[in-house]
């Protein structure tokens, strides 16, 4: 059975849509079967798709994930999948409140378990590529780790 990891950050438009993407890209690219997708603990944004300047980044590095469309984290997802990763501090410890067991979280793999950002409040595009690195490096780092019986 192929393994499945979902990726959880707030409001499921900025970040995890982007390491939705570069996980999809990623797993295409070393033929990993595995099952991809992303969630937000807010419900604001159900339905949604990413916002622009997440979409415009992907698409700046030939991602499109302008068909995702926001989905949101609930009991109902809890314990559910094989892996499941928060991309900070707040969306782990907001994970874990909704009793998931085992929660990692995204910076472990390779940013010296840092947040990536939140760039809902950033001014404008500024800042984005800068995220969208940071979730490029761990993504794939952790999908080599799933991949190697690391994690
Ligand atoms: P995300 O960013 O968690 O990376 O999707 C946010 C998007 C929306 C909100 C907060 C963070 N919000 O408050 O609506």
């Amino acid at each position: 059975m192929s393994k499945t990891i979902i990726f959880v950050c707030l409001g499921n438009i900025c970040r995890s849509p982007l390491a939705e993407g570069i996980a999809k890209r990623y797993c295409e690219e070393q033929a990993y079967d595995f099952e991809i997708s992303s969630a937000g603990t807010g419900t604001w944004h159900i339905g949604n798709p990413p916002c622009e300047n997440s979409i415009k980044v992907a698409h700046q590095n030939g991602i499109d994930i302008s068909m995702q469309r926001g989905v949101n984290f609930d009991e109902s997802f809890v314990n559910k999948y094989d892996y499941v990763v928060g991309l900070d501090d707040s969306n782990v410890m907001n994970i874990k409140k909704l009793g998931q067991e085992k929660v990692y979280k995204l910076g472990d793999f390779g940013f010296e378990g840092k947040d990536v950002p939140d760039p809902y409040f950033f001014d404008g595009f500024e800042g984005f590529d800068k995220v969208f690195d940071m979730i490029d490096v761990c993504v794939k780092n952790l999908l080599n780790d799933i991949k190697n019986n690391k994690i």
